[in-house]
């Protein structure tokens, strides 16, 4: 069988670079990177959110599988890091960028979205019912980093267990845990009410 080529965004490779010179050493691999991209694709015309904007690597990817009608907001509190998002993403008129406290802003959230991206403390391990309340049915909520990994800090392992069990326990969730990259967790909003 050919091996398959890999199609990077050319924003990713060149954020990757940036993010290096920085030291900012938290954007998500390509293979977290393809899971988003796939996700964004199936959602045609979708209203996505990231949590946590970082450099930009992950929201590259997001963009990439995003059609024409779809938008991305993405939020992060560190305006010198997103500021490389907004070099490399900023002229997409599809994005807008949020600078600001990520629980701030979920408080402040009146839309829904078709899928989220939580990679930051708010959305994840706190706001978390806030968070989801602000998914569509049938929308995806995601995250990584949630296998042990001796590079993430013991509070944030505890963290992260803690949270999966959180998210099985809900019944409007359907959950999958995709035993890729550094550990994805793909949450399914069903129409159950809690
Ligand atoms: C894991 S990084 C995001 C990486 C990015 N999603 C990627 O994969 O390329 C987490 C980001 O959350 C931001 N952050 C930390 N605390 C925050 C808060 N309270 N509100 C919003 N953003 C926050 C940090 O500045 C950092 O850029």
């Amino acid at each position: 069988m050919e091996s398959s080529v890999i199609q990077v965004p050319e924003a990713y490779v060149k954020i990757l670079q940036e993010s290096q010179l920085l030291g900012f050493e938290q954007s998500c691999d390509r293979k977290t990177g393809f899971l988003l991209k796939g996700l964004a694709a199936s959602k045609p015309g979708g209203s996505f959110l990231e949590l946590g904007t970082g450099t930009g690597a992950s929201a590259a990817w997001i963009i990439d599988g995003m059609d024409e009608f779809s938008t991305l907001t993405t939020v992060d509190i560190d305006s010198r890091v997103q500021s490389i998002a907004r070099r490399h993403l900023g002229n997409d008129r599809r994005v807008s960028f949020c600078c600001e406290d990520g629980a701030a802003f979920i408080q402040k959230l009146s839309e829904r979205f078709d899928f989220i991206f939580a990679d930051t403390w708010p959305g994840k391990f706190e706001l978390l019912d806030k968070t989801l309340d602000h998914l569509n049915v049938g929308g995806f909520y995601v995250i990584h980093n949630v296998f042990p990994q001796s590079k993430l800090p013991e509070k944030y392992r505890i963290k992260a267990t803690k949270l999966l069990k959180t998210l099985q326990d809900r019944p409007d969730l359907d959950i999958t845990e995709l035993d890729w990259s550094t550990g994805l967790i793909l949450a399914v909003k069903t129409g159950v009410n809690l």
